[in-house]
């Protein structure tokens, strides 16, 4: 059965922080934020958004009236929840006034839930080929000031429709994936930043890739010449070409060439977001599809999903006929183009003012006509417009 992505949609909020500033402000060498780890920019996330806002501000650009009848489930990964109890699927479902008769459930495993979402979504389509699943990655990424992992912090949502016949790619089913419990990064219930052993998570980050890739070619037989390009999951753009230089030797010189263009292609978006958690391996999808000049239907890309603690899986994508008019490549980038530059005093500024305590009722009044927003507490509930 052909089962895939039928749409994607991509949600940053308004503001970006240059990073060339930031090394400076830092006492850094800006080569090393732009070269070493390869970022230009990253997202900085007014209080008035959370996981909620964003997921819901990317799933609105492909839920229209039709799919309002058809959307069975929501699946909504994120490692940035803002409750230990409620779903950000029911907030989501009531933002997108979606049927009340649809299932709602939230995921969680570090970066790697979205693609856990997308093979349960995948799996239930197969298993119902009438319905189609709203699947939302969406995160903060959140380090801390003057921190080592400060320079890859990032915000953003992946929104995806996973359907029958779809429009962009099929999921092939052709996963290898592994687990192993790892202290590389972890986020205590207690605490907003996450606690990190930035190149401990990099070394595990390039074995679990490694492995699993031996075991796909054994599996599957499959060798790096049937791919046209990957999608990785991109904490900094810098680790998906480490990931890949692994590797990129098996192939010959012509498809090294393709497919350290088409990384390249995977990678420009990620550059000026930063790293989006559970979305980062779509955005790159996203990136690819949106950036490489020469895809064409029928191809496989891979898809490298990891998250620490640790899991990660390896599968393909087929690209559908008509896959290039289904991505939105002008308007991520309008997106992106239209973002107000932030100081890095208004960066500070902005970090530490996230209206947290829920014991105080707070609320503002909406101002954007066009995007849900989070206006604060009331009797300990988040309020959204
Ligand atoms: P660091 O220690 O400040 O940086 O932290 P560094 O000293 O390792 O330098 C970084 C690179 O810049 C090096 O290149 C330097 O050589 C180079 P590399 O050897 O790695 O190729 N460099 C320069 N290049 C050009 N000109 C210069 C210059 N100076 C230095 N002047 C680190 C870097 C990524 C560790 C840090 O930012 C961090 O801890 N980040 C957060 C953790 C992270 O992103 N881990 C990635 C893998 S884990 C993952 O992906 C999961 C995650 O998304 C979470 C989840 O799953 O939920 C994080």
């Amino acid at each position: 059965m052909n089962i895939g992505i039928d749409k994607i949609a991509f949600y940053t909020p308004e503001y970006v922080l240059d990073l060339v500033t930031l090394a400076k402000a830092r006492g850094d060498e800006p080569d090393k934020y732009t070269i070493g780890i390869g970022q230009d920019e990253q997202a900085v996330i007014p209080n008035d958004e959370d996981v909620v806002t964003m997921g819901a501000n990317a799933a609105r650009q492909i839920v229209d009236d039709q799919e309002r009848k058809t959307i069975d489930m929501v699946i909504f990964a994120t490692e940035s929840g803002i409750d230990n109890s409620k779903s950000s699927a029911i907030y989501v479902q009531k933002l997108l006034q979606l049927s009340e008769f649809v299932r709602t459930i939230e995921l969680k495993q570090a970066c790697y839930a979205g693609t856990f979402g997308l093979m349960q979504a995948r799996d239930y389509v197969a298993a119902h080929p009438d319905k189609r699943v709203l699947v939302i990655a969406s995160d903060i990424a959140r380090y801390g000031l003057a921190t080592a992992g400060e320079v890859t912090q990032g915000a953003g949502a992946v929104a995806m429709i996973v359907a029958t016949n779809p429009n962009i790619t099929l999921i092939n089913d052709d996963s290898v994936y592994m687990s192993r419990e790892v202290a590389d990064f972890w986020r205590p219930v207690d605490r907003t930043e996450a606690l990190v052993d930035g190149h401990l998570s990099t070394e595990v980050y390039k074995e679990m890739f490694l492995t699993l890739w031996q075991r796909y070619k054994n599996q599957t037989k499959h060798s790096l010449n049937d791919f046209t390009g990957f999608a990785f999951h991109l904490p900094y753009t810098k680790m998906g070409k480490k990931a890949l230089d692994q590797i990129i030797l098996e192939a010959d010189e012509a498809q090294q060439k393709r497919l350290l263009n088409n990384l390249i292609a995977s990678q420009q978006f990620s550059r000026h977001v930063g790293n989006l958690y559970t979305g980062s391996v779509y955005l790159s999808l996203l990136s690819l599809l949106s950036h490489s000049k020469d895809l064409k239907p029928g191809e496989k890309v891979a898809i490298f999903s990891y998250g620490s603690g640790a899991e990660a899986e390896l599968y393909s994508m087929t690209l559908q006929p008509d896959f290039r008019s289904s991505i939105p490549a002008a308007s991520v980038a309008k997106q992106l183009s239209e973002r107000q530059q932030v100081s890095v005093a208004q960066y500070e500024k902005i970090f530490q003012s996230q209206l947290l305590d829920s014991h105080v009722d707070v609320i503002r009044s909406a101002t954007k006509k066009h995007h849900f927003q989070f206006l604060g507490w009331q009797n300990g509930e988040r309020q959204y417009s």
